[in-house]
């Protein structure tokens, strides 16, 4: 799948709104907790992207029967019927790798392939999720392919994660959310969308506190009972979009939106001359006030840091500002396979280590090119650069931007992009 995408002349790109999806990394921790909660769960603001579809076609093969309505979601958990799940569909998500926890407690044993999700240059590995499992008193066992879990008898011995992981702390709560004990796991991640799946699992009668302190106390309970749960905003998808209406220099509107989760990532943007302004959950981008853009220096931490998600969108921002910026990648080992695609544009950037890159402005030498979508946001990123290339640039392999993102071929054309989908 591949789409030709040529940017508007300044003269005829247009102002817009555009409606801020469901978190994706909120909805398919929560979608996965659903084999833990009886009855009927409902789950509204849903993202209609590639990812629920693949965790759909996984939790439908455990035996959960679901129904999409417009960005609603019903999932009923009639009996989960199967504990063992091969690569065919945890290839679909990096995600899957939670059933280890959520599988491990309702049935003792579970078998899981090692999962899927985004390959960026390093490794991406699950030992944190497993040394977390086995701390409370779980065996795992692993083959080539496959991770087994046996847990029979839960110790509450706390954890510390040696690195505040999202998935490893996702893991930790779903494995410890039922049954009986007290469960703390410290430097855990303090992601909004963690916070979101345990308030949504609160409301279903978990004992879970200190979300976004860093340390979390759980005591487990018998059971949780059904609730509808409303998503919180997709914060990597707000800034996104403020990103293109600095580089198209027009006004978007973003609604809904969350302050908090926005505050840190759209300072960077200001410091870098990109004005805007927030009230009432919506945030307006006034990118027709945008002059000169000035390079910037960012680093990529754990939440409340600047998020790596948006590591690849600022720095196709960076091209378009006067100067030398720096971008020190710390969470991911070299989430840079999309520099490559951008130099094809005439990106000036240089990677100096697995870590850090310098990018210049590069807006003079822009021009039409292919490019290759290999992740989510440096597929994304690609995009991006297409919109200040002269000329009409191909996108190639864009599944892996809609596995992130809905509606974005409207949202281009609502701008005044002219999209031909190949
Ligand atoms: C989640 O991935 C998100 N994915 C990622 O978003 C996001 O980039 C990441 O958190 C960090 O915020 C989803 O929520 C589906 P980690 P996750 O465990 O949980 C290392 C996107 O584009 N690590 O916090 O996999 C790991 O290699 C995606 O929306 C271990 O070494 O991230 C990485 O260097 C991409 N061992 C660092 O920790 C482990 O057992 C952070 O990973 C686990 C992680």
């Amino acid at each position: 799948m591949a789409f030709y995408l040529t940017p508007p002349d300044p003269s005829s790109v247009h102002d817009c709104s555009i409606h801020i999806s469901g978190a994706k990394n909120s909805l398919l921790p929560i979608m996965f907790s659903t084999l833990l909660i009886k009855e009927k769960t409902v789950i509204k603001n849903v993202p209609l992207i590639k990812d629920l579809y693949g965790s759909l076609d996984i939790l439908d093969f455990l035996g959960i029967e679901s129904s999409l309505e417009n960005d609603e979601l019903h999932l009923r958990n009639s009996g989960i019927r199967n504990k063992e799940i091969g690569e065919i569909f945890t290839n679909k998500t990096r995600y899957s790798t939670l059933l280890l926890g959520t599988l491990g407690h309702l049935f003792g044993t579970a078998k899981v392939a090692f999962p899927g999700g985004c390959r960026f240059g390093g490794k991406r590995p699950i030992d944190i999720h497993l040394d977390a499992l086995k701390n409370f008193g779980a065996t795992i066992s692993e083959s080539k392919d496959f991770v087994s879990i046996t847990s029979v008898e839960k110790s509450e011995t706390p954890y510390k994660l040696r690195f505040p992981s999202v998935g490893a702390t996702l893991q930790c709560i779903l494995f410890c959310v039922l049954g009986r004990g007290t469960f703390i796991i410290q430097n855990c991640a303090k992601e909004p969308e963690i916070s979101d799946l345990i308030n949504f699992l609160n409301k279903c009668g978990a004992r879970i506190a200190g979300q976004g302190t860093g340390e979390l106390i759980i005591q487990s309970v018998e059971e949780l009972t059904s609730f509808t749960w409303h998503l919180i905003p997709d914060r990597i998808e707000t800034i996104s979009y403020a990103i293109v209406a600095a580089l198209l220099e027009c006004n978007i509107t973003l609604h809904p939106v969350n302050w908090a989760h926005i505050q840190l990532p759209i300072e960077y943007l200001e410091r870098m001359g990109v004005p805007y302004f927030y009230e009432k959950n919506t945030l307006t981008v006034l990118g027709r006030q945008v002059k000169e853009l000035k390079p910037i220096e960012i680093e990529t931490s754990p939440y409340p840091g600047f998020p790596t998600d948006l590591q690849a969108l600022i720095a196709t921002l960076c091209l378009k500002a006067k100067g030398t910026s720096q971008i020190r990648e710390k969470v991911f080992q070299n989430r840079y396979l999309y520099i490559i695609e951008l130099k094809k544009a005439g990106a000036r950037i240089t990677q100096y280590n697995q870590e850090t890159i310098f990018i210049d402005y590069s807006v003079d030498n822009m021009k039409e090119t292919a490019m290759l979508c290999k992740d989510i946001r440096g597929g994304m990123a690609c995009v991006l650069a297409a919109l200040i290339c002269k000329g009409k640039s191909l996108i190639k392999n864009e599944d892996q931007i809609y596995r992130g993102y809905t509606n974005l071929i409207d949202n281009l054309a609502k701008l005044g992009c002219i999209i031909e989908s190949i």
